[in-house]
């Protein structure tokens, strides 16, 4: 059995605790727009350890070098859960993991391949007997580096069910301690998938020798429902990401695992070893730092998740909370916050509203979050608790960013044309131009563009009000693509010229990390 621990510290294995495997950092982080900068990743993997997640997969260190420096540093940081590096079956992939994780206090290299015949043909072309051989060489290699190894069967759900029994005989033979069956394209149906789990389990004769685990993508939007029926059919450990982000429609969200489990404990006698009132934390930094929004009915974590609007369903609350929640807001971290913040609200009272909020930031986020508060209190008459958190996940999505916005002015209107000065700061060095455009956007992203040359082609631009009244924060988002590669991000302040600048800007750092090149002309001229 691997040697997980709990949030307590202790070595648990019990036959009812499920193992919160989360992979937001390698297969949410691989959705196409989501990506990370390091400190992002490194903010992510704290606080799902001090969150009480069991394992956490870093990145794909094969994959580049910005994964490599990820796994590496997020296995030096986490001191408490399991950290996983993912490798394909080659040699090079598993060297690589190994590698990343060697300052790890508690590694485990996870090694899969694929084992659907459409698979082995199409993607691999490779026999089903290169394949066996390949998974015994590969779990082998593995276990040199690392005692904890999960072998997964990409496609597991679509693979013919002797050969994937042949495979997970050979993959425990050979030193696998967990065994993932994934769905990876999100077919699988429950009841389906729970008979996978009893009949491998059933036929494979050194089975009781691992964990088995569930990964669901949601193609169907069944991914947490499948991963429920895996666990009744015997896996122990759920692979999941923080608002079910992932390829293409998703990975089963790691909050509704959570509280499905809590919240129908009565159907569903298991749990796991996360705190769940810091999912809403969880929740809004993944949203932050990733750029992807959450849908607003989203259960557990989106904003209408509590909020009652209909007359029958308010009167009925107002009677008993139990009428219309099963589960009460404060159960998944949202707070009901007492202070009111103004203009003449000191650090004191920031410090505690943050807290309030979920947030603890360090000494240099929180002055220059602090600040911006100021000057928003100055600006907007009634301060939200929705400003603050605008504010303060733009200071913490920009505050380690290469390229910085320093200054600027715009001149708009109906005369024209258009105008944007512009200053901003790459790597320390200051540098100023202005630019005319057919409008203040235009001019705005043509002198940024003329300060950092890309080839970026801007896919979205979309401004919202954080909340109401014509003294509003603007959010705006941008997406952009090059070379195949997306990114989104987002910029708030109440001036919607300087929230689109600070978009533009936090896209563009977005998009040399993507590259992983250095300088920033260099990343970004394709
Ligand atoms: O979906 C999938 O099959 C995967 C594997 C790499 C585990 O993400
Ligand atoms: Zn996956």
């Amino acid at each position: 059995m691997t040697d997980v621990i709990d949030k307590s510290g202790e070595a648990l294995a019990g036959a009812n605790r499920i193992y919160i495997f989360d992979t937001t950092l390698r297969d949410g982080e691989q959705s196409p727009g989501a990506s990370m900068t390091l400190e992002e990743k490194l903010e992510v993997a704290e606080l799902l350890d001090a969150m009480g997640v069991d394992i956490i997969e870093a990145g794909f260190p094969i994959a580049s070098e910005g994964d490599f420096e990820a796994v590496t540093e997020v296995a030096r940081r986490v001191k408490r859960a399991t950290v996983a590096g993912l490798a394909r079956s080659s040699p090079k992939d598993i060297d690589r993991a190994g590698e990343a994780l060697r300052h790890a206090a508690r590694a485990r290299i996870h090694t899969f391949i694929s084992t659907s015949p459409l698979h082995m043909k199409f993607k691999l072309n490779k026999e089903p007997g290169e394949v066996l051989e390949m998974i015994a060489a590969s779990v082998t290699r593995a276990r040199n580096y690392v005692a904890d190894v999960e072998w997964s069967a990409e496609d597991g759900t679509r693979s013919d069910i002797d050969f994937l029994c042949r495979c997970v005989e050979l993959a425990i033979k050979a030193g696998a301690t967990t065994i993932n069956i994934p769905d990876t394209v999100g077919y699988t149906v429950p009841e389906d998938y729970r008979a996978l789990f009893e009949t491998v389990r059933a036929r494979v004769p050194n089975s009781d020798k691992a964990i088995f685990s569930v990964h669901c993508h949601d193609d169907l939007g069944l991914a947490v429902a499948n991963s429920l029926a895996g666990i009744k059919g015997g896996a122990r450990q759920v692979e999941c990401t923080i608002n079910g982000i992932g390829e293409r429609a998703g990975n089963a969200a790691l909050e509704e695992v959570v509280m499905a489990l809590k919240v129908r404990h009565d159907r569903l006698p298991f749990h796991t070893g996360v705190d769940a009132t810091m999912l809403t934390r969880a929740s809004k930094l993944v949203s932050a730092v990733s750029s992807f929004p959450v849908q607003y009915n989203k259960a557990i974590v989106g904003r209408n998740a509590f909020a009652h609007e209909s007359g029958i369903h308010q009167d009925g609350m107002l009677k008993h909370a139990g009428t219309y929640e099963i589960m009460t807001p404060e159960s998944v971290g949202v707070t009901k916050t007492s202070l009111v913040m103004g203009k003449h609200s000191g650090r004191h009272a920031f410090r505690e509203k943050l807290k309030e909020l979920g947030y603890e930031l360090g000494e240099n986020a929180f002055e220059d979050a602090f600040v911006r508060f100021k000057d928003l209190a100055d600006r907007k008459k009634i301060i939200y608790d929705e400003d603050l958190i605008a504010l303060v996940d733009d200071e913490i999505v920009h505050a380690h960013e290469r390229i910085k916005l320093v200054g600027l002015s715009v001149i708009a209107g109906t005369g024209g044309p258009q105008s944007a000065a512009l200053t901003i700061d790459v790597d320390g060095v200051s540098k100023t131009h202005q630019a005319a455009g057919n409008g203040p956007i235009d001019a705005i992203f043509n002198a940024i563009q003329a300060l950092v040359p890309n080839e970026a082609v801007l896919e979205l631009f979309q401004v919202h009000a954080v909340t109401q009244g014509t003294d509003a924060q603007a959010e705006v988002s941008v997406r952009l693509a090059e070379d195949g590669k997306m990114v989104t991000a987002h910029g708030a302040d109440p001036d919607t010229l300087v929230a689109a600048a600070r978009a533009y800007i936090a896209a563009l750092n977005k998009l040399m990390v993507k590259r992983g090149r250095h300088r920033p002309e260099e990343t970004l001229a394709g």
